[in-house]
């Protein structure tokens, strides 16, 4: 359909329509579309939709003769008076022959523009045998496909303010790893939406689509008998895993956490600090601080899932993983502690970086999801964990981080910075909108673009996919999935698929 004409075009600031449109209301922003050139195809997303300011409408307005005014001028004999114009930015060329070419030039004045169809742009997204639909490309009945071999290679992040379908996209995004076979995944799952159904909104996990391959661990086996116990040894805990849980220590107490550490000599750390007196540590410890810290350590009292003495779960864990299997570790009543979701993903996360450096043998590929990765990479913390570190170095290692976050102006500028692919939901906050975007070319563009996205949106930028898109997930049901993942050449899949009748 067209929808208007070129007025004005600079290859730098993108290109001035004139709508034909009779309302504007028919445009939105992120939608794609084509300008017509002589020799190309100019591929556009609208960045912007707009009335310019007019004297005669504002000597009109509000004196009850707008009927009288051909506003919507296309049915009028006046013609277009009052056009509403948009502004475009190019993202691609594609010449006659299909062939891409970067946006270096302009198209003529009064080019045609009209939305994008689907053989326009299926020269664009090209399917390959690691790639999957994530939804529509937003305005176009036309799936996109991105490569989930190409995403796991590097760490990324899905970032998007709450309530925005950002849990639903991990699924999307961790079903079709799956299903692709391009890795495994390691999922906390604080809110217990991974395992077999959501408890938040009955939507089917990971273990409903592939039972045989995601194992599912509870930190509160009470609340779900199905899953396997999960519980770590207090000897395994270190400074890190204490700095990380509480957020708030200060100098003097990480300083007093790392003495002791230092001199527990056969003891666990836990328990040195629990049974250190002020006196014994004159001089080297302030009072204040271990007292501080005491009484820090007791609130790990509470939780159930550390204990004294027993074979913790971690090498159980570590096995099935080795063994190609996903995991889900379920926190059950745990959820609702920060700490407790800061301690347990800190302690796992350090024991796979150093298993998965040791580099001992040919480990499967792990993706990790981190929710409220800016709680672990706030600079104050950052530096006691081995995140940093994850973000920046995992790739010459088979395990990848995934930052998932409603806060990205919150995490480590640098962290950022290592995102090979990014897939951003609505955000508001204008800082977390340009920390989400930090070092996108055109960043101002996109920024217009992610702060107006409805709900459900993405936009998706990176190597996964030939050119930044804004992406309608797809709507995550069991009868949707099926039919995605139904492209999986799987045996096991489709023997899955056939088992499931509410597919059908
Ligand atoms: N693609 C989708 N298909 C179907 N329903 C969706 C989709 N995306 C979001 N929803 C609906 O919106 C609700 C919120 O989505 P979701 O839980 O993924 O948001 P979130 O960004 O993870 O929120 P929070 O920040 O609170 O964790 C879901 O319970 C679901 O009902
Ligand atoms: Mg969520």
């Amino acid at each position: 359909m067209k929808i208007g004409e070129v007025i004005s075009a600079s290859v730098l600031g993108g290109i001035e329509v004139k709508l034909t449109l009779n309302n504007p209301e028919e445009l939105r922003v992120g939608y794609p579309t084509i300008v017509k050139g002589k020799k190309y195809d100019f591929y556009c997303v609208v960045q912007d939709i707009y009335t310019p300011k007019s004297k005669v409408i504002e000597r009109i307005a509000g004196i009850g003769k707008e009927e009288t005014i051909p506003i919507e001028a296309h049915d009028s004999a006046y013609g277009n008076l009052f056009p509403c114009m948009a502004k475009l930015k190019v993202i691609q060329l594609i010449n006659e022959k299909g062939e891409l070419k970067e946006p270096e030039t302009i198209p003529p004045y009064l080019a045609e523009v009209r939305l994008a169809r689907k053989e326009d742009v299926e020269k664009i997204y090209i399917p390959n045998e690691t790639s999957l639909p994530m939804g529509n490309l937003r305005g176009v009945s036309f799936e996109v496909n991105l490569d989930f071999g190409k995403l796991v290679e590097k760490p990324f992040g899905i970032f998007g303010r709450t309530g925005v379908g950002k849990s639903i996209l991990c699924k999307i995004v961790c079903n079709s790893i799956l299903a692709k076979e391009v890795g495994n995944v390691l999922i906390f799952d604080m809110h217990q939406e991974y395992g077999l159904f959501s408890k938040t909104d009955n939507t089917p996990g990971l273990k409903y689509f592939f039972p045989e391959r995601v194992e599912v661990f509870a930190l509160d086996p009470v609340a779900n008998r199905e899953a396997k116990p999960f519980f770590i040894e207090q000897s395994k805990i270190t400074p890190s895993d204490i700095i990380i849980a509480f957020q708030d220590l200060s100098e003097s107490m990480i300083d007093a956490l790392y003495i002791l550490e230092r001199e527990k000599g056969s003891k666990d750390l836990v328990t040195t600090i629990r049974e250190a007196e002020p006196e014994e540590y004159e001089g080297k410890i302030h009072s204040s601080s271990l007292l501080a810290l005491k009484r820090r350590i007791e609130r790990l009292r509470r939780f159930d899932f550390v204990r004294e003495g027993v074979e913790d779960s971690f090498t159980q864990m570590l096995s099935l993983i080795k063994a190609g299997k996903s995991i889900v570790l379920d926190f059950g009543k745990y959820g609702l502690s920060t700490t407790s979701y800061l301690f347990i993903a800190n302690i796992i996360t350090r024991r796979l970086y150093s298993t998965y450096t040791r580099q001992e043998e040919n480990l499967p590929k792990l993706i990790l999801f981190l929710e409220e990765a800016h709680k672990f990479l706030e600079p104050k913390v950052a530096q006691h964990t081995i995140f940093n570190k994850l973000a920046r170095e995992t790739r010459k290692f088979n395990l990848i981080l995934a930052l998932v976050d409603q806060r990205p102006s919150r995490i480590d500028e640098e962290v950022r910075s290592q995102l090979a692919n990014r897939l951003i939901m609505s955000l508001k906050e204008p800082s977390d909108v340009s920390a989400a975007l930090s070092g996108v070319p055109d960043k101002g563009t996109w920024e217009g673009i992610v702060s107006t996205m409805p709900p459900r949106n993405v936009l998706a930028m990176g190597d996964a996919l030939p050119i930044p898109t804004v992406i309608e997930v797809l709507n995550y049901n069991v009868a949707n999935l099926k039919r995605i993942l139904k492209n999986m050449d799987s045996e096991e899949i489709k023997e899955i698929a056939s088992n499931i009748d509410i597919f059908d």
